[in-house]
């Protein structure tokens, strides 16, 4: 049980974690079952009847206003993209920037979000990397803010570490210095309720296949509508303002879409749109506060029983400042890696050591078997906390 939803129930839609002691959802979710049967949909859809298209296309709208109530944003600011890195893309190049200017970023970020901005050197903007440290905040990138700096990009969750920075202090520091705010929810969407207004972001961008329980292939981005001069950098057809009845190209028409759909190319990913549909549902019917509140519970329960074995946890320890799901435990990869996989634990290799993430199904009892496994090898004196 869970103090906060019936948990039994809840992994019993996800057969993996009977399977094995599923602790690598900051790397991919497992498929749940109701995810599953919109994929299974979609294809008998495919398979017997080819569609129709235009109720695929129905699915997609209602999916988008889902995922718009989700995030507390208006329908028309959600586009659909492929994955993080599409988003940010977008984003970096929607952005007004020329040469001279800067974007702040934080050093050892997630790369994917770090070369969209790099990428900009081609046009003579400069990125410089704020050091990450436990806590960053409003006035942890004050200082490095000066009259050349026009934006800053940033996860909201580190993925090697489980640092969860202060997002909406860095929002408001934006929207001070009238700097335009990109932020990667890739590692909290799903588990840390996530309110885009409140972030004061410009552009949000993530993928689905962690916290959002969909299989790769399928991102998202929320565009502030308000800032109409972010034009895209790419067009298609459906992207423009109005699109030619007969379509043929008109090249005096390229007014943009007044929504987000100005940054979207082309046919959706319509399986795994279907099946954000079904897992959004599953969210909210737990609600996201719920499995936030769920996860730090288990990574309490972690850190008590890291503590008794004196092993170190390697990102920041209090509620405020850690994401609810992701511990990096201070145990080698390259020595554990393979005792973890011998003894069916799933977990991820980081920079510092052994990631551990909780998803929605996790229990005491998986942190309970992991130590155990962990109490079965031994712990070197270099992983125990000093
Ligand atoms: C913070 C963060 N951003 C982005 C990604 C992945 O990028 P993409 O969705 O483009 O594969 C990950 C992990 O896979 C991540 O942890």
């Amino acid at each position: 049980m869970s103090g906060h939803y019936d948990v039994d129930t809840v992994r019993k839609e996800f057969p993996a974690a009977e399977r094995i002691t599923y602790l690598d959802s900051g790397f991919q979710t497992p498929l749940a079952r109701p995810v599953k049967a919109a994929i299974d949909r979609f294809l008998s859809e495919g398979l017997e009847t080819a569609g129709p298209k235009s109720v695929w296309l129905d699915r997609v709208e209602q999916t988008r206003a889902k995922l718009a109530r989700f995030l507390g944003v208006s329908a028309d600011e959600i586009a659909f993209t492929k994955n993080t890195s599409e988003s940010m893309n977008i984003a970096a190049n929607a952005l007004p920037l020329r040469a001279g200017d800067k974007v702040l970023m934080i050093h050892g970020d997630h790369p994917n979000n770090a070369y969209a901005f790099l990428n900009l050197r081609r046009k003579g903007v400069t990125v410089e990397f704020v050091p990450m440290t436990e806590i960053v905040n409003a006035d942890s990138l004050r200082p490095y803010i000066d009259a050349s700096t026009r934006a800053i990009s940033m996860s909201q969750v580190t993925f090697h570490a489980g640092h969860r920075f202060d997002i909406e202090s860095i929002g408001a520091l934006c929207a001070e210095k009238g700097l335009y705010f990109v932020v990667d929810v890739m590692q909290a969407i799903g588990v840390v309720p996530i309110d885009a207004k409140a972030m004061r972001a410009t552009f949000i961008g993530s993928g689905s296949h962690k916290g959002l329980l969909v299989p790769q292939g399928l991102g998202l981005l929320y565009w502030d509508k308000s800032r109409t001069e972010l034009e895209p950098a790419y067009l298609a057809a459906a992207g423009l303002a109005e699109v030619p009845a007969d379509l043929i190209a008109q090249p005096d028409r390229l007014d943009p879409a007044p929504s987000a759909r100005r940054f979207e190319l082309g046919n959706f990913n319509l399986p795994a749109i279907h099946a954000l549909s079904a897992s959004l549902d599953m969210i909210e019917a737990l609600g996201v506060a719920n499995i936030q509140n769920h996860c730090f519970d288990l990574g309490d329960h972690l850190i008590a029983r890291l503590d008794t074995l004196s092993v170190r946890l390697v990102g920041p320890r209090a509620r405020q400042h850690r994401a609810p799901h992701i511990y990096v435990i201070a145990l080698p990869a390259a020595e554990w890696l393979g005792h973890f996989e011998e003894n069916n634990v799933r977990v991820s290799p980081e920079r510092d050591g052994i990631r551990v993430s909780f998803g929605m199904f996790n229990t005491i009892a998986d942190v309970d078997r992991l130590i155990e496994v962990i109490q079965r090898r031994g712990v070197k004196p270099s992983s125990r906390a000093a």
